[in-house]
């Protein structure tokens, strides 16, 4: 069993080399326009032993964004800096698709010029967002009109070959989290009564145009689409999850993606009578591409799902955060650095490039030679 994370795995066209995938995770240190420098190029190379990088999301337009210091994927400026990081990570041998991401209601004015954030229906995010003022609640936001859902899914396709322009492998499209195509998914947050609302299939179609037009840039076999049937984050829920989400899968399994990311309910998702759990096992038998589980593993967990076929792959976030050698330190099972909470967003090095590696990486050694 112990060899499981490190053989090979099939990935649309590609193999990689171990099944040991790196979560993607914002660290907010682009800079104040979106765009990634050479700090950002380190901590992804630093990380390169990854079978697979999922890059942290970045947003697709303007209206996309939720937050400070989180990269953009639509100017040239953005493309010109993540060109940076995949080249740094190709030259480490690494893989690397990039997140597309649009948070629709999980957003504020003040980071969108001034205007509302846009959403399914006018149904406000739960919690509270850094504004100019201090932390305040999600403002309601404006409901989309049903021609300018056309115009989104346009801008996921212009983002897509920008994630292209700029040498990604291929593209995750970000439908988790209680973000925009998450929005659109469950009933909590979209009460609809235009094509885009109503039953399952209604509410899958935005993800399915969204997935359509990427397509066209990259070919459905370097297309994944992470999904988070679980998560409760600003309010998600839905009337019956495992009917949305079965019909989703099924939507994208007959597309003939590359794969699905699929989250596991972390500590406090799981309300009583929940019974959405075990989410990868759950759902395997509705897609035959590759299935990637998250969320709270460790060596043992991630072999144990694998070895059971519930998954091929296995993310992990946090654990990537603290031990940019972890693929290293699983194979000679040494002892994990523990990740620290509180340098997860902003700041500079700490908390970012600075975790300790087993050996004195070439990357860094290079980067300090120059
Ligand atoms: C600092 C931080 C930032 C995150 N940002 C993203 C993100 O940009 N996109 C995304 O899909 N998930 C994001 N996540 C969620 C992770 O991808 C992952 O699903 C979660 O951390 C659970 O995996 P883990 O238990 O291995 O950490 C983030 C998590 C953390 C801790």
């Amino acid at each position: 069993m112990s060899n499981l994370l490190f053989s090979p795995a099939r990935m649309g066209p590609l193999e990689l080399s171990n099944r040991i995938v790196m979560a993607p995770m914002a660290r907010t240190r682009a800079d104040g326009e979106g765009v990634m420098g050479n700090i950002n190029a380190q901590y992804y190379a630093q990380r390169a032993q990854a079978g697979l990088i999922v890059s942290e999301a970045s947003w697709i337009s303007p209206m996309g964004k939720g937050l400070s210091h989180s990269p953009g994927l639509f100017s040239m400026n953005h493309v010109a800096g993540w060109k940076r990081v995949v080249d740094a990570v190709h030259e480490q041998g690494g893989r690397i698709f990039a997140q597309l991401w649009h948070c629709g209601r999980v957003s504020t004015p003040s980071l969108l010029g001034g205007e509302l954030p846009v959403a399914p229906s006018p149904i406000a995010a739960f919690g509270r967002i850094m504004t100019p003022d201090g932390f305040r609640n999600f403002p309601v936001p404006r409901m989309l009109e049903t021609e300018e859902v056309g115009k989104i899914v346009a801008e996921f396709g212009i983002a897509a070959q920008n994630a292209k322009n700029a040498g990604f492998d291929g593209v995750e499209i970000h439908a988790a989290g209680g973000y925009l195509i998450d929005q659109f998914l469950q009933t909590g947050s979209n009460v609809r009564r235009d094509p885009y609302g109503g039953l399952s299939a209604n509410r899958c179609r935005f993800l399915f145009e969204v997935v359509e037009e990427v397509a066209k840039i990259w070919g459905k076999d370097r297309i994944g689409v992470k999904l988070s049937p679980s998560n409760r984050d600003f309010g998600m829920i839905d009337a019956d999850p495992q009917i949305l989400f079965s019909k989703a899968i099924s939507g994208l399994e007959e597309m003939g993606i590359a794969y699905i990311h699929m989250m596991e309910p972390l500590d406090g998702d799981l309300k009583e009578g929940d019974v959405l759990k075990d989410n990868a096992q759950r759902f395997r038998p509705y897609f035959r591409g590759a299935m990637i589980a998250n969320g709270g593993f460790d060596k043992g967990k991630a072999e144990m799902i694998i070895d059971n076929e519930g998954a091929d792959l296995v993310s992990f976030g946090r654990l990537f955060i603290a031990n940019p050698d972890l693929p290293e330190r699983f194979r000679l099972n040494k002892p994990l650095n523990e990740p620290d909470p509180d340098t997860f967003y902003d700041g500079g090095e700490a908390g970012y490039t600075d975790y300790p590696t087993l050996e004195p990486h070439p990357y860094l050694r290079l980067v300090e030679g120059e």
